[in-house]
Parts: structure tokens; C-alpha cells; sequence
């Protein structure tokens, strides 16, 4: 395979839809020498947000590759331009160059699978960050999906039309509701089953920040983070479990966080609600399997009712913007990763727990925060 004839073609390893590694000159003249920075073990990423490939126009791709890799280390920019013209500068030509949230789009169209069709999901907060791609790793998996939102209604439907348009026929509706209301949890869960027929899956997902210390916070910051966070999981389970009883299965997974474990400066009330979550989760799974027993639902080999958590680290979403920079910066060192999680990876773990094979995992909390708890 001669390499410079198969740049800018990338190779599909493992089915991840990561770039064939090419660190290698392939033509003895050096003209049109190639050298993919992106390898497929993930060893020598430019930075955590972007990879690249590209054609130098000289032998010398060694150097050329190292002036570069400093060049990209440490912006932790997307803006592809920027890499473009860095790369320009030093006589190269951009072949290829894809973002994270590209390569986790890839990732999510290599691992399509259809281990949910037929099972109708409702994801709240499911229009934008970790609940959009919660929302379409389900539709991946051959879920029909329901997206709660609770007031950006530019964003929901801008969601609904891309995800219907890029699952190929996929249903997909958008619901909205504030989830710190009983009311509007019932009507929601109601509005859902009578769209598309039933639920069997329910992700607690939305979520608030309002950070202040103890000594700082009021009392409307306390209740509005419990209120969205817990209260809201609280009554939209009730009103979902009723009906998965009823059918004899279903699956809930709580979106916690690992603050919840941890506790945080400032974090008081959202540290509180999100572990609050375990409880609520460790509770219902209790009683959903006593309901199913009672009713003489607990079969072998059954898909059951479920109830689980996941406590996800820090992730790239709207969510984190706020942490100042520095703040940032010291909570990578402090993650073993030394990264955030992109939503796509804490989306499979929701998916892997969604599945009907899944149906012996129960009152269980799930980390996915690049070891930072360890
Ligand atoms: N990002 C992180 O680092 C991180 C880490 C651990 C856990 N989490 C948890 O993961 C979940 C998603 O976080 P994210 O970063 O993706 O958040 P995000 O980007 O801020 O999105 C939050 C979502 O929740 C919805 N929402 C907020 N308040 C609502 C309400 N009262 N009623 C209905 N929907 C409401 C929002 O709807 P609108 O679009 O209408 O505003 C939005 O879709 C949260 O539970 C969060 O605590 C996040």
C-alpha cells in the first residue's frame, strides 16, 4: 500500500473509525511524504479535543510532526482553522483533521447495534449535552426517543430535526416540562407513553448547578438544585415505574455525578442531590424487585425492572463552561485521565445499563469518571 496514495482516506480500525497509523515517509524523493499524528492505540493524540493528518511537502516529516504536536499542545482549541493555518505556516497540508466529538460520532455509528429496538426511551434533558448523547446512543441502538427539555425550545427542535434527519427514520419526539414540577414529571411521562404506545426505559438526566459555599447559599439555591435534581428523578420514576410494573419491565438510570460521592467546595446543594440519588436509586430497584416478586413477575431469565446510577466525572458540556480556566486546568491534573469525558462516553454506559441483557444489574452506581475516584 503505497502511503501517499491513501492519505486523506481514513482507515476504520477495530470498527472505532480511527485513522490507520502512518508514522512513516513514503516516498524516497520526499515529496508528498506522509505522517498521520492520530495512531490507533490513541498514544499520541495533539490534544484531547483534536487529531490530525496531513501531507508534508518535505523528507523531513519527523521534525516537521514534533514542531507541530508543540504548536497544537496545550490550546485546547476546536477551531479547525487554527490548525489549518498552524500547519500552513510550516509548509504542510491539511489532510484530515477530526475533533473529538467527531471521533465519538464515529465511535457511536460503529457501535450501532439494535440490541433496543422496539423500546421506547424518554431522556430528560435530552436535547443538548450529556442528554443529547444519551438521547442518540439510544436512537443508535434502535431506541424510539423521547427528549425532555425544560425551556430552550430553539435547541429542542434544532435536536429534533438533526436527529431525525441523521438516524435514517429513527423516531424521535421533544417534550417539554419542568422537571421541578410533580405535575409536569406526570404529564410528561404521560405524554410520552401515549405518543408511542409505552416506555420501557427512563433517564433522569437533567440537571442544575448553583454553586455557592454553605456559608453563602440561600435558600431558594438550595431548594431549586434539590427540586430539579432529586425531587424531579423522584416523580418522574414514580410515574414511569407504575407503568413498567404494570408491563413487567422497564429500565431507570439516574444521571448522578461523582460529586456525589466526593462532596465540593461550593457544591453543597448539588453534592446533596446527587447523592440523594443513590438512595432514591438503591429504593426503588428494592421495591420495583418486591412489586415484580409480589406479582409473580421475578421469572428466570426475565428482562425485570432496573434501577441504576452513574456518576460521571467531569464532561465537556455547557455544564463545565463555568469553571474558570485555572479551575479547570487543576481539576484535569487531578483526574488520572487528566481529561474530560466526552458525553458519547458516558452515553454507552447509559445504553449498555438501557439493555434488556442487562436485566441482573440492579441498585448499582456506575463511575465513569476517568479514575478520579480511585
Ligand atoms: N457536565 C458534567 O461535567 C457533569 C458531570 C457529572 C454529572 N453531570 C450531570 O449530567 C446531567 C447532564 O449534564 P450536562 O452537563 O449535559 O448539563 P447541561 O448541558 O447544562 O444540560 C442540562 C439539561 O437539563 C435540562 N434541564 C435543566 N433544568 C431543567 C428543568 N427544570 N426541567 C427540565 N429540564 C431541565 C436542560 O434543558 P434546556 O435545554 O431546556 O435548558 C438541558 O437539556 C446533569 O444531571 C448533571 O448534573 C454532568
Amino acid at each position: 500500500m503505497d502511503g501517499f496514495g491513501d492519505i486523506g482516506r481514513p482507515k476504520v480500525l477495530d470498527g472505532i473509525g480511527l485513522h490507520e497509523p502512518m508514522a512513516r515517509s513514503s516516498n524516497t524523493d520526499g515529496v508528498g511524504s506522509s505522517l498521520c499524528l492520530l495512531d490507533g492505540q490513541l498514544e499520541e493524540p495533539l490534544t484531547d479535543r483534536i487529531r490530525c493528518e496531513f501531507l508534508s511537502s518535505s523528507s523531513d516529516a519527523e521534525a516537521h510532526s514534533r514542531h507541530f504536536r508543540q504548536s497544537a499542545v496545550g490550546t485546547d482549541s476546536c477551531d479547525k482553522n487554527y490548525f489549518i493555518d498552524q500547519a500552513t505556516a510550516r509548509g504542510f497540508t491539511m489532510t484530515t483533521m477530526t475533533t473529538a466529538e467527531e471521533i465519538g460520532a464515529f465511535r457511536s455509528e460503529a457501535a450501532r447495534g439494535d440490541k433496543l429496538r422496539g423500546r421506547v426511551a424518554f431522556v430528560t434533558g435530552g436535547t443538548r449535552g450529556i442528554g443529547a448523547a444519551i438521547s442518540k446512543s439510544l436512537v443508535s441502538q434502535g431506541a424510539t426517543v423521547a427528549a425532555g427539555y425544560g425551556r430552550n425550545t430553539e435547541q429542542a427542535q434544532k435536536f429534533l430535526a438533526d436527529l431525525s434527519t441523521a438516524s435514517d427514520g429513527a423516531e424521535v419526539s421533544v417534550h417539554q416540562g419542568d422537571v421541578a414540577s410533580a405535575d409536569d414529571c406526570r404529564r410528561t411521562i404521560r405524554e410520552v407513553i401515549d405518543l408511542h404506545g409505552r416506555l420501557d426505559i427512563l433517564i433522569n438526566n437533567a440537571g442544575i448547578t448553583i454553586d455557592k459555599t454553605v456559608a453563602k447559599m440561600t435558600e431558594d439555591e438550595w431548594n431549586k438544585v434539590i427540586g430539579v435534581n432529586l425531587s424531579g428523578a423522584f416523580f418522574l420514576a414514580q410515574a414511569a415505574l407504575a407503568h413498567m410494573l404494570e408491563r413487567g419491565s422497564g429500565r431507570i438510570v439516574m444521571v448522578s455525578s461523582v460529586i456525589g460521592e466526593t462532596g465540593a467546595i461550593g457544591q453543597a446543594n448539588y453534592a446533596a442531590s446527587k447523592a440523594g440519588l443513590f438512595g432514591l436509586t438503591k429504593t426503588l430497584a428494592r421495591e420495583a424487585c418486591f412489586q415484580m416478586g409480589r406479582a409473580g413477575k421475578l421469572t428466570e431469565g426475565g428482562i425485570g425492572v432496573t434501577v441504576n446510577a452513574i456518576t460521571p466525572g467531569y464532561v465537556s458540556t455547557e455544564m463545565v463552561e463555568s469553571i474558570p480556566e485555572k479551575v479547570l486546568n487543576r481539576i484535569k491534573d487531578s483526574i488520572p485521565m487528566h481529561r474530560l469525558a466526552q458525553p458519547w462516553e458516558v452515553a454507552r454506559v447509559v445504553h449498555f445499563l438501557a439493555a434488556d441483557a442487562s436485566g441482573y444489574i440492579t441498585g448499582q452506581v456506575w463511575g465513569v469518571n476517568g479514575g478520579l475516584d480511585m
